[in-house]
This record gives structure tokens, C-alpha cells and sequence, in this order.
């Protein structure tokens, strides 16, 4: 596949971010911490650098949330109206705390990467035309009660969100960019996009609070070419 001349990542989660940046241009000093970190892994460490709030080195903190999010319960990442992360720990025998090669290799390809902390909005002040490409991974539509888990972080993504983020894929769309997108496999998302080309998916997915929500479960992959 073809290497895109120049490429933009973006969230609103300046933490996220933050371990982007980190696995470009510290992959080595990185896996150092995470090695620290399987090396000490048991119930009561995690719970203590669940505490660890306060850190301001940007490799500690991308080190802690890779490390929370790995040996977490079901691989969640949820945050308090504090923008604290609040899951508690998981019950792994051997959790994939720190990967070293996957790890260089995610380093390598995103050299030349821009990393961005910044609102889907954003892009529509992007000068885009005919010769860009978009992909949006919003948090997904909850398609049950049981299912709601759309606070990643503390503002939360609404069903209005969702609303404004079709209206953006749309605009984009009129421009001609090519725009894809992610989503759950829901009436109300298949309405949104009525129009565009809407494909189903099988996704292998480990978060749900019950069990036979796990395993494969179909998803959309939405395009506007
Ligand atoms: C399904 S996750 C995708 C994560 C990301 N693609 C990745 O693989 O690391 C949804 C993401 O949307 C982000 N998000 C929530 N509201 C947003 C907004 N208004 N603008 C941009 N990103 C947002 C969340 O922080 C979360 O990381």
C-alpha cells in the first residue's frame, strides 16, 4: 500500500496522545518503564500507579496508562468527572504488558506523523480536497442499555455528538475527500449514513460487561467512495 505523503493522528484525550508521541519518538525509554512495570505487576502496584495521578514526565505517564490499560479489567479506559482513570484491575495470568518489538515497529511507522490533541470538528478547518483521506474511529453508539460505554473520557460522546460528527463526515464527503468511518451496527447509525456506502463488518471485541457480548460481533465500516 501506497505511503500517505503526509499524515495527521488526532483525539481529544491529551493522555492518548501523549502515548502516541511517546512510542515515536521514545520507544526505547518506553519499553524501559513497561518492563518496570510487568516486572512489579501484581493487585496492590496496580492500584497504586492507578494513584499515580500527579505525574508529569510524559514517558511515566504514557508507561502507566499503557500499563493500566493492559492488565485493567476487560482492557477499558474510562475516566471520573475528575478526568481521573477509574477501572478496577483485571484478572490476567500472563497480560501483554510490554511488547517490545510491536512496540519499535508502531515507533517506525509513525515517524513523520503529526500527533494532535484536537476535536473532530478540527478538520473541517482543514484545507482538504479530492487528494485527502479521512478516518474517523468515534466511540460507538451504545446498541444496548448493557452496552453503553461511551465515557472514554470525562466530557463523554453524545448521542448529538454522534449527530455533528455525521454532519462533518457529510461536508468532508461534499468536498470530495474520501471519509470512512467506524461505528456500531445500529439503526440509528445506518440512518446517519443512509446514502453513503455502509458495509457490515465481523469484529473481534473483548469489551463488554457480559460475556456473550464478546467474541466476533458485526460492526460498520461507512465510506463516503
Ligand atoms: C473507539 S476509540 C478510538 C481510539 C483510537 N482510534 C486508537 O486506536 O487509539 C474513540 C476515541 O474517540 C475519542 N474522542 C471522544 N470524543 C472526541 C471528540 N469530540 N473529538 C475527537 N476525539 C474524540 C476518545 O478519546 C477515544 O480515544
Amino acid at each position: 500500500m501506497e505511503r500517505a505523503s503526509h499524515a495527521v493522528l488526532g483525539d481529544i484525550n491529551p493522555e492518548l496522545v501523549n502515548v502516541y508521541r511517546c512510542v515515536r519518538d521514545r520507544p526505547m525509554h518506553l519499553i524501559a518503564e513497561l518492563d518496570h512495570h510487568k516486572r512489579h505487576h501484581c493487585p496492590d502496584y496496580y492500584y497504586w500507579v492507578r494513584q499515580q495521578h500527579q505525574l508529569t514526565e510524559p514517558v511515566a505517564r504514557a508507561a502507566r496508562l499503557l500499563y493500566l490499560n493492559k492488565t485493567c479489567y476487560n482492557g477499558l479506559y474510562r475516566e471520573n468527572s475528575r478526568g481521573q482513570f477509574n477501572v478496577p484491575v483485571g484478572r490476567y495470568k500472563n497480560p501483554a504488558i510490554c511488547d517490545p518489538d510491536l512496540l519499535q515497529s508502531a515507533s517506525n511507522l509513525l515517524q513523520g506523523t503529526d500527533l494532535d490533541e484536537f476535536s473532530f470538528t478540527t478538520v473541517l478547518d482543514w484545507p482538504l480536497s479530492s487528494q485527502d483521506f479521512v478516518y474517523f474511529d468515534p466511540p460507538y453508539h451504545p446498541i444496548s442499555s448493557t452496552s453503553c460505554f461511551t465515557s472514554y473520557n470525562r466530557y463523554g460522546f453524545t448521542t448529538q455528538d454522534q449527530m455533528r460528527l455525521a454532519e462533518v463526515f457529510a461536508k468532508l464527503a461534499g468536498l470530495g475527500v474520501r471519509v470512512m468511518l467506524s461505528n456500531s451496527d445500529c439503526d440509528f447509525i445506518r440512518d446517519l449514513y443512509r446514502g453513503f456506502n455502509i458495509h457490515s463488518i465481523q469484529a473481534a471485541r473483548a469489551i463488554n460487561s457480559q460475556a456473550r457480548g464478546r467474541g466476533k460481533i458485526s460492526e460498520l465500516l461507512i465510506t463516503s467512495y
